[in-house]
């Protein structure tokens, strides 16, 4: 059987996403396949493939690196991140010992699983449930993703929850007012300081909390004290310009070298603020930047637009994450054992330095 792309049946019509056909992940992929799936990929940001259950650990990475789009000399696999190696890693998840490209995430215990014992997984979340991002937007200053991938191996079924949502940053650019994305053509997002980026310091420890978000995951309103936890009080802290200080700096339009389609590329939870992109000046203050986004994104992310993938056991999901937003579901809303796996890659870097 040939490849075919075909319309998720779930997915509403306005996202250009699509369930690719036709093809065992769990052999060798010929180039003809490679070079169909990259322009599938290409075309529509986000690949479903069901029923991938013989798929192995080796096979997941050996997909991402199948494209090209990663980092040959990447060493430090800390969720793909290339994070540099200190007592402060980002927790909630495992990486496999002997393939540390593949994270495990879920709510199980694992007593023997691919080399990981005796650990705990629990559902930690960068934010808050409903928080749209592109994987490393907020925490990297290069090398950013371009590819994540996600599998839910077989004998792991949810009962309910757990559901992963996506939106198209291309479609999202065609969808909001006229006026909010002239302004943000302007800009350049300053993201908040984070431990997870490629800086050993210690007084880098800012980020407080994770982003509790309102209206659909577009607009932050403060962050909460526990990560894990979506009733979790907030913490008393006041969100400065000065938070940006040495943190990542993005366009939140951001036009991709391949396809040439402009998408939106951003973060709102831990963006700070919006600075002039030719000047460097500030543009807009903390919550005038809270307010622009949530404006550039809410038309794109309600329950009529976006996809919700519910997973069941052997689909594995393939996004770019220039073209593609994302967001974790209420992890409260879990319902009975969740596991799955995750790898994401950096890019080559283009030796960017960051902004002081
Ligand atoms: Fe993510």
């Amino acid at each position: 059987m040939a490849i075919a792309f075909l319309p998720i049946e779930t997915c509403p019509p306005q996202q250009p996403f699509a369930e690719c056909r036709g093809i065992s992940l769990s052999e060798e992929l010929s180039d003809d396949a490679i070079g169909a799936i990259r322009a599938g990929l290409l075309k529509h940001g986000l690949l479903v493939f069901r029923d991938q259950g013989a798929m192995t650990p080796a096979q997941e990475v050996a997909f991402n690196r199948a494209f090209g789009w990663h980092d040959p000399d990447q060493t430090d696999f800390l969720f793909g991140f290339g994070a540099p190696t200190t007592e402060h890693r980002v927790s909630g998840a495992a990486q496999m010992p002997d393939l540390p490209e593949v994270s495990v995430l879920g709510n199980v215990m694992l007593e023997n699983y691919h080399g990981i014992t005796n650990t705990q997984l629990k559902p930690v979340l960068g934010f808050t449930h409903s928080a749209w991002h592109a994987d490393g937007l907020h925490d990297m200053f290069d090398g950013l993703p371009e590819m994540t991938t996600m599998f839910n191996p077989v004998g792991w079924q949810t009962r309910g929850g757990g559901a992963t949502y996506f939106t198209s940053g291309v479609h999202a650019v065609t969808r909001m007012d006229g006026e909010v994305l002239e302004e943000l053509r302007r800009c350049v997002v300053a993201y908040v300081r984070s431990p997870n980026d490629q800086e050993r310091d210690d007084s880098r420890r800012v980020t407080p909390g994770s982003s509790r978000m309102v209206d659909e995951g577009t607009r932050r309103i403060g962050f909460s004290t526990r990560s894990d936890d979506p009733n979790a009080p907030l913490h008393d802290f006041e969100l400065l310009i000065e938070h940006s200080n040495g943190g990542g700096r993005h366009a939140p339009i951001r036009r991709h070298p391949l396809t040439g389609e402009d998408a939106l590329y951003i973060t709102p939870g831990q963006a700070v603020c919006l600075l002039d992109a030719e000047s460097g000046e500030l543009r807009h203050g903390v919550e005038e930047t809270v307010d622009l986004l949530a404006r550039a994104l809410r038309p794109s992310v309600g329950p009529e637009f976006r996809y919700e993938h519910h997973w069941q056991e052997g689909d594995f999901v393939a996004w770019l994450n220039t073209l593609v937003l994302h967001s974790a579901s209420d992890p409260s809303e879990i319902d009975g054992p969740r596991l799955m796996h995750r790898v994401r890659l950096s890019s080559p870097r283009t030796g960017q330095v960051r902004h002081p």
